[in-house]
């Protein structure tokens, strides 16, 4: 690539407001599969420099017209992807005429036709592919929109109420659809086909009837209802908690196979990942369930909280991101467990986040300079972002952060803000001072906390000293404002009261330098510490605790998540000392007796039983070396649960036998299905006969939780009887390729030296396909981050079948191209085989002709 046509960067600091604005935006959309006419007629006026031209953004346009006030004109120029007017009056009305072709778009950004619908995709920057515009989040319009088609689409949905219909002359059909709130161009939708409709209604809490529809692919009812009770919880949740109340009288959601991500705000018309709407018993597993409602509910929330108050630029995603992502987990925790919802999005940081703040795509949740905006849509930018959102509320309690929602809402509604505004509302109506804490926004890496425990017995005083350093990535970070939340525990397991000097002391101590102790006075004997409580705040913590006093934890502490994660400290430094100490060969007796006692008494939740039941996955385990040990990991994981699987197999066999789930997704049935599947995962890689019957039955049942559960126990234990079930199930399910997404991933899971060949064969399978981001992701995608032993084969095979398959998403489709590289990313932590190897493939996609800003951002960052 050459100097001058390298993709460019854009930063933060040289946000600049816009000269003009949009103050409304009619378009006209005449439907054709490659050739689109799209008519916009924009009212201007200037705001800015008086001389300053209007610059507009455009990709793949064919420009037919354009006229000021009905006048051609002429002193124009297309720049590259910019279309620049000069002379433009103070204030006019822009007519644009461009032409486009849905069905060759492949991108699934902008205006696409695939499977047999036209639909839209506009977030962050998709809109420049359907007509000129200021596509930028800060140019707020409202939109007229008038759609025509041939009357084979039948439904005709933009955002907003619809307010006209009828014929044209030639005999195609029309709707025309008014948004009375102004947006920025991103949160435009159309969507054109023949779907089937579920229609509801929900009356708010001041008694506004909302009619709301669900529009799926025809024959598909049956899988609609639990993301129609979704919506409608997630609303009346949103009314209590948050007192957000929704605006417009009409609701939609359209369920698409082709989209890129999970999701799509889009004002008045949510566009969904068809997988992240539709489930029922047979086809979608408890955990598809939940999937769905805390979706549902994310897109739901951010018609506050993204729509109603938006971003200033794209710098500011984790406003809008972070906020939601914090907004549908609260969804969750107040619906379902809070305990397990905090272990799913712990797991997340632990895994994915920690990894990529350490990795060469760091950035903070606010991040300083982008080229490719599709590549921040990160789970630093949500996950981590969250993170964020939560320590505020920790510091300032429920109470004072809903004052600061209101308050957020009351200075910025309607308006394009960035994150500052934020913390300020939160602070204004606070009164807690949050001026370091904002460093969270601009630095990133992970913290590294150390914690130094002191137990004077002559004073009865404990100590808790805390350091933090920065990451090993960001040397020059300064000390953040850190919620360090604590319990103490008593050698009986009770809670102690925190105090010191007579006077009681808060269980969130706060952080805010380099060094720092924490006293605690009237204490008899030395506790037991539960530290960063509930993970209080996304650092990684280096504590000396010992064996005893995590199982003192593991049964105590009063967080469910502590306990599971004193649990998982405890696989973890046993894993460790097995590598780097081979004399000390198995899980300690205490520990295989701590979980037999869990499935004995079956006490509490059965599905906190189960997720402590589950070994560290590959990602959290690497995460703990400087050089991954990839063989070794593999090696003692599946050594270690072989252990459990042969010590406590009467056990399992009992507990198995007990549970029986009435088949319903009440959160005791799901809690049951999790323990069975855990232990059917435990069981396949014993001998005893009753294990192959078990997973027989549950292979052959009527719901999916239970079919899958059998499944990916057979494959990974790599049980004969796989081949079998396997082939069952294809058969069973070829007509329904969501279903044959699970399969897909679990033929990406298959052991031993023909995994790859087998791959190579699904390409070919009738319901595999490249343009397909889901198909893709659930045979490549399961490959590549869950096959560890196969996909980092030290011959390289792995590697080359993902950069082929990188190669040819890069034309096809470069933002799921660019999400599918992930695992090259962290090649320089691995042994100089396989990174050579990784580093190798990378330079493949370094020389290619025609590279996607997407990877190309990607790529030079990895290999710089
Ligand atoms: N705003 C969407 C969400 O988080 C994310 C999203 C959906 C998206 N589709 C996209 C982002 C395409 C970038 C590109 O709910
Ligand atoms: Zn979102």
């Amino acid at each position: 690539m050459t100097e001058s046509s390298k993709p460019q960067a854009q930063y933060l600091k040289d946000y600049k407001a816009p000269d003009f604005l949009i103050d409304h935006t009619e378009l006209t959309f005449d439907l054709q599969p490659l050739s689109t006419k799209v008519s916009s007629l924009l009212t201007l006026t200037r705001v800015g420099d008086k001389k300053a031209p209007l610059v507009l953004d455009g990709i793949d346009l064919r420009l037919l017209s354009l006229s000021v006030d009905t006048v051609d004109i002429t002193d124009y120029e297309i720049v590259g992807e910019q279309l620049i007017i000069n002379n433009l009056p103070d204030s006019c009305q822009l007519s644009i005429v461009t032409e486009i072709s849905p069905e060759t778009n492949t991108s699934l950004e902008g205006l696409y036709l695939s499977g047999g619908a036209y639909c839209t995709q506009c977030e962050a920057q998709g809109f420049r592919k359907i007509t000129y515009y200021m596509d930028r989040p800060d140019v707020l319009a409202t939109f007229d929109v008038t759609i025509i088609a041939d009357k084979k689409y039948l439904q005709l949905l933009s955002n907003g109420n619809q307010v006209d219909s009828g014929e044209t002359s030639d005999g195609r059909h029309f709707v025309k659809w008014q948004d009375p709130f102004k947006k920025p161009s991103y949160l435009f939708a159309l969507v054109a086909g023949d779907f089937d409709v579920l229609k509801d209604t929900y009356t708010t809490k001041s008694g506004k009837d909302v009619e709301l529809a669900l529009f799926v692919d025809k024959g598909n009812l049956s899988k609609t209802p639990h993301a129609i009770a979704s919506l409608k919880k997630a609303m009346q949740w949103d009314e209590e908690r948050f007192n957000l109340e929704y605006d417009l009288d009409i609701y939609m959601i359209v369920a698409v196979d082709f989209f890129n991500m999970g999701a799509m705000e889009n004002k008045g018309l949510n566009v969904f990942n068809s997988k992240c709407v539709l489930a029922n018993q047979e086809t979608a597993t408890d955990k598809d369930y939940h999937t769905i409602e805390s979706i549902v509910g994310h897109e739901y929330f951010h018609n506050w909280t993204g729509n109603r108050v938006t971003c200033r630029d794209w710098f500011q995603l984790s406003l809008k991101e972070g906020l939601t992502v914090f907004r549908d987990q609260e969804f969750s925790s107040d619906l379902g467990s809070r305990a397990l919802n905090r272990i799913d999005a712990v797991k997340v940081m632990r895994t994915h986040q920690f990894s990529e703040d350490a990795g060469p795509m760091a950035h903070p949740i606010r991040p300083e300079k982008v080229i490719e905006m599709n590549n921040f849509y990160t789970v630093t930018v949500y996950d981590k972002g969250a993170e964020v959102i939560r320590m505020m509320h920790t510091l300032l309690g429920e109470t004072n952060f809903q004052k600061g929602m209101t308050l957020y809402f009351e200075r910025h509604d309607g308006q394009a803000v960035t994150c500052d505004d934020f913390v300020s509302a939160m602070s204004d109506a606070s009164g807690v001072n949050l001026e370091q804490f904002k460093l969270w926004y601009s630095q990133s890496g992970t913290p590294r906390l150390n914690a130094i425990q002191h137990f004077d017995s002559s004073s009865n005083t404990y100590t808790l000293t805390i350091e933090q350093a920065a990451p090993d990535n960001q040397p020059d970070n300064k000390p953040l404002h850190i919620p360090f939340a604590i319990e103490l525990l008593d050698a009986n397991g009770e809670s102690i009261a925190l105090q010191y000097k007579g006077k009681k002391l808060d269980d969130v101590l706060d952080v805010t330098s380099t060094t720092q102790t924490f006293s605690f006075d009237n204490i008899l004997e030395k506790p037991v510490a539960v530290l960063l409580e509930d993970f209080s705040a996304p650092c990684i913590l280096n504590q000396q605790t010992t064996e005893p006093e995590l199982l003192h934890i593991m049964r105590f502490a009063r967080s469910d998540f502590s306990r599971w994660d004193a649990q998982q400290q405890l696989f973890i430094k046993a894993i460790k000392s097995q590598i780097t100490d081979t004399t000390n060969s198995m899980l300690s007796s205490e520990t295989i007796n701590a979980l037999r006692v869990l499935i004995n008494t079956k006490e509490g939740d059965l599905a906190l039983i189960a997720e402590l039941f589950k070994l560290p996955s590959f990602d959290t385990l690497a995460a703990e070396f400087e050089v991954i040990p990839v063989d070794e990991i593999i090696e003692i994981t599946e050594k270690f649960e072989q252990q459990i699987a042969d010590e406590l197999a009467d056990e399992l066999l009992a507990c198995y036998e007990s549970l029986e789930d009435d088949g319903s997704i009440s959160a005791s049935s799901v809690a049951k299905r999790a323990l069975k599947q855990t232990c059917l995962h435990y069981l396949a890689k014993t001998q005893k006969p009753e294990a192959v019957s078990f997973i027989k039955e549950a292979a052959s049942s009527t719901n999916m939780t239970n079919v899958l559960g059998a499944l990916s126990a057979v494959v990974k234990a790599s049980h004969p009887i796989q081949e079998e079930l396997l082939n069952h199930f294809d058969s069973q399910w070829r007509h329904d390729v969501l279903v044959m997404d699970k399969w897909f991933a679990l033929q990406a899971m298959q052991s031993g030296n023909k995994a790859i060949d087998n791959i190579k064969a699904l390409y070919e399978h009738p319901c595999f396909d490249f343009s397909n981001p889901n198909r893709v992701r659930a045979l490549v995608g399961s490959f590549s981050h869950f096959n560890t032993a196969q996909f980092h084969r030290s011959d390289a095979q792995g590697y080359t079948l993902l950069g082929d398959l990188l190669i040819k998403l890069n034309a096809i489709n470069p933002q799921n191209a660019s999400r599918m590289l992930t695992p090259f990313m962290s090649w320089k932590r691995y042994d100089d085989v396989r990174s050579q190897a990784m580093k190798l493939q990378l330079q493949r996609l370094a020389n290619l002709d025609g590279l996607s800003a997407d990877l190309y951002e990607k790529v030079e960052k990895a290999l710089a």
